[in-house]
C-alpha cells in the first residue's frame, strides 16, 4: 500500500501533468524558521509554559534558575556553537507558536525537543512537522530519534502512532526510533506512517 507521502506525491505529479496549476499538496499552517537571538526569550517561555500546562513541573521547580540555564543554552544553539543542532521557531498563521530543536548528526536525525503552545496543540501541526522530519531522515538513509519522558504518555502515544518504536531508556526518558526500511534491492523504502483512529 502506498504511504500518505507517496500518495500525495503521485497525486501532485498527475495533477501537474494535466494542467499548469500548482500541485495539490497538504497545506499545513505550520512553518519553521531558524530561531535568532531575538527568539531566545520566546522559546524559553514556550518550554516552561508547555511543561507547566502538562503538570510536569516538580513542586520545588526553581523557574529562575531553570530559565537562566535554558536561555544560556539556547543562545549557544542559535549562535551555532552546538554542533549539528538547529533550533527553530514554529510559526502558525504568521505567529510564533512553538519551539523545535533538531540535531542532524552523521548517523541520525534527532528531534531534540518539540513544544507547541497549548492553544496550538491537538490540531495536527505536531504530526505534520514530525512526519516531515521522519521523511527527511529516511531520505538521508538515517533513523529519526526522539526522547520522551515516561511522564508524557500522550507524546509517547503520538510517536508510536507515527511508527517510532522503543530502542532504549535513559533515566526518566524513553528513546524511540523510526528506522528507514531497507527494501529487498537494498534501496531505502518510502517512509510510511501508521495513523491511529
Ligand atoms: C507533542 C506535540 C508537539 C504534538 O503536537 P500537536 O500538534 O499537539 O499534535 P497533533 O495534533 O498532531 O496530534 C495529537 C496528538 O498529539 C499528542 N498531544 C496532544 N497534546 C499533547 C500534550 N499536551 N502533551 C503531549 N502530547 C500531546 C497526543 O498524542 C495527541 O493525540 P491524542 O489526542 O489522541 O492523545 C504538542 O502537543 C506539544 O507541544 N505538547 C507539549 C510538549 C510535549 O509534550 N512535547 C513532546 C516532547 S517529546
Amino acid at each position: 500500500m502506498l504511504s500518505t507521502v507517496a500518495l500525495f506525491r503521485q497525486r501532485a505529479e498527475t495533477y501537474v501533468s494535466r494542467v499548469s496549476l500548482r500541485p495539490v499538496i497538504p497545506k499545513a499552517s505550520a512553518h519553521l524558521r531558524p530561531a535568532t537571538e531575538h527568539d531566545v526569550g520566546f522559546v524559553t517561555d514556550v518550554y516552561v509554559v508547555t511543561l507547566r500546562a502538562q503538570g510536569r513541573l516538580a513542586r520545588d521547580f526553581d523557574e529562575g534558575a531553570f530559565r537562566d540555564r535554558f536561555v544560556a543554552q539556547t543562545f549557544r544553539e542559535v549562535e551555532g556553537d552546538v554542533p549539528d543542532s538547529t533550533t527553530y521557531v514554529i510559526e502558525i498563521d504568521g505567529e510564533r507558536a512553538g519551539r523545535l530543536r533538531v540535531v542532524r548528526g552523521p548517523d541520525s536525525l534527532e528531534i531534540a525537543g518539540i513544544q507547541l503552545l497549548p492553544a496550538h496543540q491537538g490540531k495536527g501541526n505536531g504530526t505534520y512537522l514530525i512526519e516531515q522530519l521522519v521523511v527527511e531522515a529516511h531520505d538521508a538513509g538515517k533513523p529519526a530519534r526522539v526522547r520522551a519522558g515516561r511522564d508524557n504518555p500522550r507524546a509517547l502515544g503520538l510517536y508510536r502512532r507515527l511508527g517510532f518504536t522503543e530502542v532504549g531508556t535513559d533515566d526518566d526518558e524513553i528513546i524511540l526510533e523510526s528506522a528507514p526500511r531497507t527494501q529487498a534491492d537494498g534501496t531505502e523504502a518510502e517512509a510510511s506512517f501508521s495513523r491511529g483512529p
